[in-house]
């Protein structure tokens, strides 16, 4: 189990190194690295026997049949999509990980089939919206989606055709009730684990997200002759925003509250910004907090706008509700923990995971592998091959459980 730890992280490391900058890990939904990624994973699934296919998002999907097996089969994976400037980890490792289980499964002689599927995109860096691949495979894909665009202008219908890809053929990705259950291998992305000395732990739910992005316009003007009085400065206003979206999560237990992007016009040091695009990420464990959270940011956004005469816009990216992972599903992977010699953490993900749009549709279950550091969505993000070897071990037994189920 330990070489084939070193070679699910190994494996990432290169991954990371297919990229659309140079100096750097950043992979974008179907932008041209991700077609590295594909030959690479479709040669370690081709030589696990898979019969491989890409489904009309993007998904790399390879499907192992067991002689003489049915349809109903499990599935792994994550995603293989990052944020700019990413870690090599955060999915890919489910997706390394997935593949090393099927082949254990293979070892193991078990009777159902295995599907891996590489989810094309689940950050929504691109597009704005997340999810899009594992929206397609759950049979939740929203054909309005296609009209959405990128930075460059692109629709993501165009993205999907420049890959070679045909949208018409998106509701084919999805699955049919033949599913036993999905399982996705993830590193946490925090420091719980770390802090309690912990290796791994199962996921008891997801905590759901609000995406919306603003745009408050105001007058560019000269920086030296406008008087303070006379300006509408965009961004004065989107920062005033910004201070008082913090101040609330500060003050409410358990929200958190992001402006992680911001575009600012004409965006010079001697004018006064006309426009400011900001976008918001906005994530409690209890979706009646979140979601009151999030209005209440949007009136503050107007009463802010209407005080310092701007206009403001907004637009509604995402309301994704909190999830439990699935009771049974989630009882076996406790057993699995405590069969492969660890001691038993169940807690909550603050992350958004695959998963969590799976779970909509079978029975799905996680594991976290401890994160040094606590680091996540930086270059620095890391795992300890033997916190893979400890998945490794805990996937191995979880589908030992599924098997005896159906056995
Ligand atoms: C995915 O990384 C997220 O935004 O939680
Ligand atoms: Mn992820
Ligand atoms: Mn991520």
């Amino acid at each position: 189990m330990k070489e084939q730890a070193a070679r699910a992280v190994s494996e990432c490391r290169r991954i990371a190194r297919m990229s659309e900058e140079t100096d750097r890990t950043t992979r974008r939904y179907l932008t041209p690295p991700v077609r590295d990624v594909h030959a690479l994973l479709r040669n370690s699934m081709e030589a696990l026997g898979m019969a491989v296919s890409v489904d009309a998002v993007g998904n790399l999907r390879g499907l192992w049949q067991p002689p003489g097996a049915g349809a109903r089969r499990v599935i792994l994976g994550s995603h293989i999509d990052t944020v700019p400037d990413a870690g090599a980890f955060d999915g890919v490792l489910g997706v390394t990980v997935a593949l090393e289980l099927a082949e254990l499964a293979q070892q193991l002689e078990h009777p159902l089939p295995v599907e891996v599927i590489a989810f094309s995109e689940e950050e929504g860096v691109r597009f704005g919206v997340p999810f899009i691949g594992s929206r397609a495979v759950a049979g939740r894909f929203d054909p309005a989606l296609l009209a959405l665009k990128d930075a460059d202008g692109a629709t993501l219908e165009d993205a999907i055709r420049a890959f070679g890809l045909d949208p018409a053929r998106i509701p084919e990705a999805a699955l049919g009730a033949e599913v036993l259950g999905y399982f996705e291998t993830h590193i946490e992305q925090g420091p719980v684990l770390e802090s309690e000395g912990l290796q791994v732990a199962a996921v008891t739910s997801i905590a759901g997200q609000s995406r919306f992005s603003l745009q408050f316009v105001g007058h560019a003007d000269h920086a030296g002759t406008t008087p303070m009085r006379l300006r509408r400065d965009a961004l004065a206003g989107a920062a005033e925003f910004i201070t008082a979206m913090e101040t609330r999560a500060k003050n409410t237990e358990g929200l958190v509250a992001t402006v992680g992007r911001l575009q600012l016009e004409p965006n010079a040091g001697n004018v006064v910004p006309g426009t400011v695009r900001i976008a918001c990420d906005v994530r409690h464990a209890e979706d009646p907090i979140r979601r009151e959270a999030a209005a209440a940011l949007l009136a503050e956004a107007q009463s802010i706008a209407i005080r310092r005469n701007l206009k403001l816009e907004s637009a509604r990216q995402l309301d994704q509700p909190a999830v439990s992972m699935d009771e049974r599903l989630t009882a076996y992977l406790s057993e699995a923990i405590q069969a492969a010699g660890l001691s038993l953490k169940l807690m909550p993900s603050g992350a958004g995971h695959d998963a969590m749009v799976m779970a909509a549709r079978v029975p799905a279950a996680m594991l976290f592998v401890r994160s040094p550091g606590g680091i996540s969505h930086h270059p620095d993000e890391s795992v300890l091959e033997e916190d893979v070897e400890a998945a490794l071990k805990v996937g191995r037994e979880f589908l030992r459980r599924l098997a005896a189920e159906v056995s």
